[in-house]
């Protein structure tokens, strides 16, 4: 009789499933805890300590992931036969039956990572082996050394995907991945690998994609993987690239050599497919003050090559190296965060696709804009962060970064750009000149025009939509500075007295501007307040660190969605009415650093309900000679300053009435004085004795 309700309750959920199945459509169900979708159940986080064996036997993927199982038992999955896709991410697994996946001949991904599995390694090696199927396999973090690796990879000839990230493997020999004919995709991570002998990767002829980051490998010599498609070196201790020579043919597109100590640059296959080489944070330059060489032609290095006990002294011309290396489809590269003070001749017309450089935080001081260098492809370059003073345009080039559209020049030491540089530039958006000491064009009448450099000219560069002009210690904007640019990110930030005192060099761009940043520019509405009421379509205004007395004017611009007050010399909100109006579209105000007058803040209720204002906490005012946090104060402000007026009036008269006494009988002393008789009077009733 108690059969029949568990009969029924498999009954409905078959129905359930085949329901589902005919109709098309996802429900889940749920059994156990488990989450049953198609043939995928999902039981993560049960604190299972065994695999259920109550979930429909046709399941094919099962999701055990954080479940305390410590052993995967022998035939634990038998109710499971059509099992293509196991996961048991971090489940204590400690052991592994040898015939746990005995009945699994359809498994195709097997996911171990984060358990223990180096304790009983030899047992789930042989549990692994009956995994004839096996294309994907997930070993990270099981503090697995090579050998084990090795003994748990043995004969799995049909893996395609395997991941041994966080592991504790040092070296990889010509064992290690012996027989894995089909390997894709191997991942090596955060091991400790400094050394990988010739021939460890021989037998993977099919290997993809191999990633070696945060290991401590010390150089990669004869790198001959032709058939990888990206190599990721990464984070390790790499001095040297060196690809082995020959014509041979790589399909190497991406290659990341960064955060290594490489000190010359990379010397790559001279065929090959790279479109993306990732070269940031090492210690590479080009070194002809070192060598004393009039050209790079001339430098040459020596390998010394330790093999067992043979030795080889190699000799390297690098320039030769560098220009046999392929380049010619490389669109990306960083060399950022190294030591380049300055690229040869002809660097850059080796890589004629190039669309992205990034050369920031190197110790540039000039750079040559020649025919093709850098090549008419360009869309982004990155020269921030270096000492630029510099740049020169070779004369008659017209047009030479058109297709730049990403110019970032900030934190150098220009004065200036050559004459026409950004006018030819004909697709440029956004450039970035921040803190460069530089001068706008046209330059202020009556300025001295001897002996300073050119000043910079953003006028009519039409495809200018971002500019930024922080810190470049701007001299009083001209009216036309910015005439014919549609732009709409201004930062002017940090250039005290560019505006004047007033907004109106702005009304050109007044219509696009989206951003304007004005933070530190010595603006005060002493006189008239700032009024925006032109700029329609501005989204986020900063003008912090000014001398705002009142509010800026918004009339019209209902666009507004983020605006910064702090550090100003604001004494009261706005008016009720003007905070409503404002906060309309307002998402983000910062009001705190003003000094208000608790007395004049009446709408703050109004501001606060609107739940605008992002540093609420640290808004104050000044009550008398207090500070008090505007959320602290009490409701009915008025009141309060009443009572602060009649407050102040009783101590005004405590204060002036020990004044008046004291006076009152100083008086009477000097009016005693003055009539001496009367004293004596006084004093010869009371018997004193005196001088008088
Ligand atoms: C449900 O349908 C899919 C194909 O749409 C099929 O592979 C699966 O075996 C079906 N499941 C059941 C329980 O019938
Ligand atoms: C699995 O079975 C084998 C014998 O076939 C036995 O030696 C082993 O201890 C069992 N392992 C587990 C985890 O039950
Ligand atoms: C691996 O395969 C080789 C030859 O195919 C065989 O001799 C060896 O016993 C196999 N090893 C394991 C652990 O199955
Ligand atoms: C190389 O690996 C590191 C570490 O996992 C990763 O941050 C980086 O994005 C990888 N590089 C590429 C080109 O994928
Ligand atoms: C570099 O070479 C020139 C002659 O070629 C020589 O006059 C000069 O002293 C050398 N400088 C250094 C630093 O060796
Ligand atoms: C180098 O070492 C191998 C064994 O590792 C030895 O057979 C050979 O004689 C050695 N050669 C020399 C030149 O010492
Ligand atoms: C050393 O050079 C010889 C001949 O140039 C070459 O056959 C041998 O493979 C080289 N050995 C190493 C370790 O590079
Ligand atoms: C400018 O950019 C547009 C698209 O943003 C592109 O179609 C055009 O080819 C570019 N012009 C040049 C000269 O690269
Ligand atoms: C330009 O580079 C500087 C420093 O590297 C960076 O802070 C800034 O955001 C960059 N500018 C743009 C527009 O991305
Ligand atoms: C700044 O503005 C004042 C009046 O508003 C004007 O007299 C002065 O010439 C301006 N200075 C510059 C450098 O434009
Ligand atoms: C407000 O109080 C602060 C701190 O006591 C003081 O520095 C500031 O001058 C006061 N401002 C006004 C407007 O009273």
């Amino acid at each position: 009789m108690e059969l029949l309700p568990l009969w029924l309750c498999l009954g409905f959920h078959f129905l359930i499933v085949e329901w589902r199945n005919r109709s098309g459509m996802a429900t889940a169900a749920s059994q156990g805890g488990c989450e049953l979708v198609d043939g995928l159940a999902d039981c993560r986080g049960q604190n299972l300590a065994s695999v259920p064996s109550n979930l429909p036997p046709y399941s094919q993927t099962l999701i055990l992931d954080t479940n305390p199982l410590k052993t995967l038992w022998n035939h634990s999955l038998q109710h499971y036969p059509l099992l293509e896709s196991l996961s048991l991410h971090s489940c204590h697994l400690e052991r592994i039956g040898r015939s746990a996946f005995q009945e699994q001949a359809l498994l195709r991904s097997l996911e171990l990572p984060d358990n223990s599995l180096s304790e009983s390694y030899k047992e789930t090696a042989a549990a692994l082996h009956s995994l004839r199927g096996l294309r994907r396999l997930d070993l990270s973090g099981n503090a697995l050394t090579e050998d084990m690796a090795a003994l748990m990879l043995q004969n799995l000839s049909s893996l395609e995907s395997v991941f041994l990230a966080r592991n504790t493997i040092m070296r990889l020999d010509d064992s290690v991945f012996e027989g894995l004919g089909h390997l894709k995709e191997l991942d090596l991570q955060r091991n400790y690998i400094f050394e990988i002998e010739g021939g460890a990767f021989d037998g993977l002829t099919e290997l993809r994609h191999l990633n070696l980051a945060y290991n401590n490998l010390p150089c990669i010599v004869d790198f001959s993987l032709t058939q990888l498609r990206s190599l990721n070196v990464s984070y390790n201790a790499l001095e040297w690239f060196l690809a082995s020579g020959g014509e041979a043919a790589f399909e190497l597109e991406t290659l990341d050599l960064s955060h290594n100590q490489l000190l010359f640059f990379p010397l790559l296959p001279q065929c090959s497919k790279l479109h993306t080489l990732l070269l940031r944070d090492n210690n590479m330059g080009f070194f002809r003050d070192l060598y004393n060489t009039s050209s790079p032609q001339e430098m040459v290095a020596q390998f010394l090559l330790v093999d067992g006990n043979v030795t080889n002294i190699t000799t390297v011309n690098l320039w030769e190296e560098f220009a046999s290396s392929d380049l010619s489809e490389l669109r990306f590269l960083d060399m950022s965060q190294n030591q380049f003070q300055y690229l040869p001749v002809g660097f850059l017309k080796k890589m004629p696709s190039l669309s992205r450089l990034n050369l920031n935080q190197n110790c540039l001081m000039t750079l040559h804009i020649r025919e093709h260098e850098p090549p008419g492809a360009l869309t982004e370059l990155d020269l921030s962060q270096n000492q630029l003073s510099e740049l020169h345009l070779a004369p008659g080039l017209p047009g030479c970064l058109r297709s730049l559209r990403w110019f970032n020049l900030s934190f150098n030491q220009l004065l200036g750009v050559p004459t026409g540089l950004f006018a030819d530039a004909s697709n440029i958006t956004t450039i970035d000149m921040s803190h460069n000491q530089i001068s706008l064009c046209p330059r202020p009448a009556g300025v001295d025009r001897v002996g300073t450099p050119s000043c910079v000219d953003f006028r009519n560069v039409a495809s200018l939509k971002s500019l930024s002009l922080e810190g470049c210690g701007l001299e009083p904007l001209q009216d036309c500075s910015f005439q014919g640019t549609a732009l709409t990110h201004l930062d002017l930030s940090g250039n005290r007295g560019v505006l004047n005192g007033s907004i109106a060099p702005l009304r050109d761009i007044a219509p696009t501007l989206q951003v304007l940043s004005l933070r530190n520019v010595g603006l005060s509405s002493s006189f008239t307040e700032l009024d925006f009421s032109g700029f329609g379509n501005l989204r986020d205004l900063d003008l912090s660190g000014n001398f705002l007395t009142s509010f800026p004017r918004f009339k019209g611009s209902l666009a507004l969605q983020t605006l910064d007050l702090r550090r100003n010399l604001l004494t009261a909100l706005p008016q009720r009415a003007v905070s409503e109006q404002l906060m309309g579209s307002l998402r983000t105000v910062y009001l705190s650093q003003n000094p208000y007058d608790c007395c004049r803040v009446e709408s703050w209720g109004t501001l606060q309900s609107l739940h605008t204002i992002v540093d609420l906490a640290m808004v104050t005012c000044n009550l008398s000679s207090k500070v008090i946090r505007l959320m602290d104060l009490p409701e009915g402000v008025p009141q309060d300053c009443k009572w602060e007026q009649v407050d102040m009036g009783l101590l005004y008269l405590v204060l002036i009435l020990p004044s008046c006494l004291t006076l009152l009988v100083a008086c009477t002393i000097i009016f005693l004085t003055f009539r001496k008789p009367l004293l004596q009077v006084i004093k010869s009733r009371c018997h004193w004795s005196s001088i008088y």
